[in-house]
């Protein structure tokens, strides 16, 4: 699994010690004032900060991703992963009753590379390709500047938010989007569930873990499982992936369409601790250098069911991501591109494809849910409505 983000074979608790706070990095230079002076962070700010600082943040300084950069991702391993999200796409307008003009949107689309692969297999289907207008959701000024160029040509509408598009049905995508909306952790500390906090080991000069006893897990989100946890057990609450999916879900309900999610997680809800660090392709210490590595958590596809439920629209999977490229097709376009490979291509094309859907590379840990407006009866890669 080195080099894609989804490490799990890490501890399941970090190392409560921390790791040495590299100074040089704007970001751990606000946190350190900000708990210097006002204690403590939840983390969630951690997260965000680490994340989406404005000036040192892992995500507006930098492209992260690739051989060269910290990790890679579903699209940059195959052109076949974007072109066959693309036919889904065409496949969902039609099932949609082919609307004369649909939104086409992703969510954190990296270096675009999904969104040019989907394009380029849409020319197939002309009619869905003129319906659509282009949206892409992108908070960092460098990954846009990329996406620019991925997609010259293209009309396209950047947003930093969910886009507000009227009554327009959209088709929405997220490839590891939401793993890297920030979480919080609480723990079970004298029979009650306290906030997880990152504090300062001033000695050490390093950020740690610490526990905020007055700060509780709201009582909405305890169930029995949690009830019945034992001592110093973790759980993340994750708030910002509910308020993300509930927008999404209410946009689909209103005005039609369908999400495709796509990204790494567990299917029930569960307690333990995912929140992880990917470095250079290599999973380091989460507290060790924040804004100079990437955080991501896994993702609870129960509570992104249950949450796009509740909105009223229907919710189809969570289903292996291996199953899922395989119905939608994997097998059939990859023997395309073979035909027309050397034996070199025809190795590397075999080898992305297997790291796409083998059960010990991405192909499980991975997982694609789809949430739709009632009308749809039949999805490509999840089967027919029961
Ligand atoms: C791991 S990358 C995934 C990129 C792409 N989907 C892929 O599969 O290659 C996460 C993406 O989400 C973007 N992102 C992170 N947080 C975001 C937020 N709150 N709003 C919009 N985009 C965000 C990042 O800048 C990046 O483009």
């Amino acid at each position: 699994m080195n080099g894609s983000r989804s490490h799990h074979d890490r501890p399941l608790q970090s190392p409560d010690h921390g790791a040495p706070v590299a100074p040089e990095n704007p970001v751990v230079k606000r946190l350190k004032q900000r708990i210097t002076r006002d204690g403590p962070v939840s983390v969630a700010t951690f997260m965000e900060t680490a994340l989406g600082d404005q000036d040192g943040g892992y995500y507006t300084t930098r492209d992260p991703l690739g051989a060269a950069g910290d990790f890679t991702t579903s699209p940059e391993i195959s052109q076949v992963f974007g072109e066959i999200i693309g036919m889904w796409c065409a496949d969902t307008w039609q099932k949609m009753g082919s609307p004369a003009a649909f939104a086409l949107i992703e969510m954190g689309p990296g270096r675009g590379t999904l969104m040019a692969d989907a394009l380029r297999a849409l020319r197939m289907v002309p009619d869905c390709r003129s319906a659509a207008s282009l949206h892409l959701v992108e908070t960092s000024p460098v990954l846009r500047d990329i996406q620019q160029k991925s997609l010259r040509g293209e009309n396209i509408t950047w947003h930093a938010e969910l886009p507000d598009i009227g009554r327009t049905p959209a088709i929405l995508i997220a490839n590891e989007f939401l793993d890297a909306l920030p979480i919080q952790q609480y723990i079970k500390f004298e029979g009650q569930w306290c906030e997880r906090v990152v504090a300062l080991d001033e000695t050490h000069d390093r950020f740690c873990f610490g526990i905020h006893r007055s700060q509780k897990l709201p009582a909405r989100a305890i169930t029995q499982q949690l009830v019945e946890a034992d001592e110093g057990t973790i759980f993340e609450y994750a708030p910002e992936v509910q308020s993300m999916v509930s927008d999404i879900a209410h946009r689909l309900f209103l005005n039609g369409g369908a999400g495709l999610i796509i990204d790494y997680g567990y299917t029930r809800h569960a307690v333990g601790q995912t929140l992880q660090a990917v470095q250079r392709h290599r999973p380091v210490d989460p507290l060790d250098t924040p804004g100079d590595c990437d955080l991501t958590a896994h993702v609870n596809f129960q509570l992104v069911a249950e949450t796009a439920r509740a909105a009223g629209i229907k919710v189809w999977g969570p289903v292996d991501q291996g199953v899922f490229l395989q119905k939608i097709g994997i097998v059939e376009r990859t023997n395309t591109l073979l035909k027309s490979a050397n034996v070199a291509q025809s190795h590397d094309i075999r080898t992305a494809v297997t790291r796409l859907i083998a059960p010990a590379e991405m192909g499980t840990l991975f997982k694609a849910l789809a949430i739709t407006d009632d009308r749809i009866k039949h999805l490509a890669g999840f089967g027919t409505d029961s």
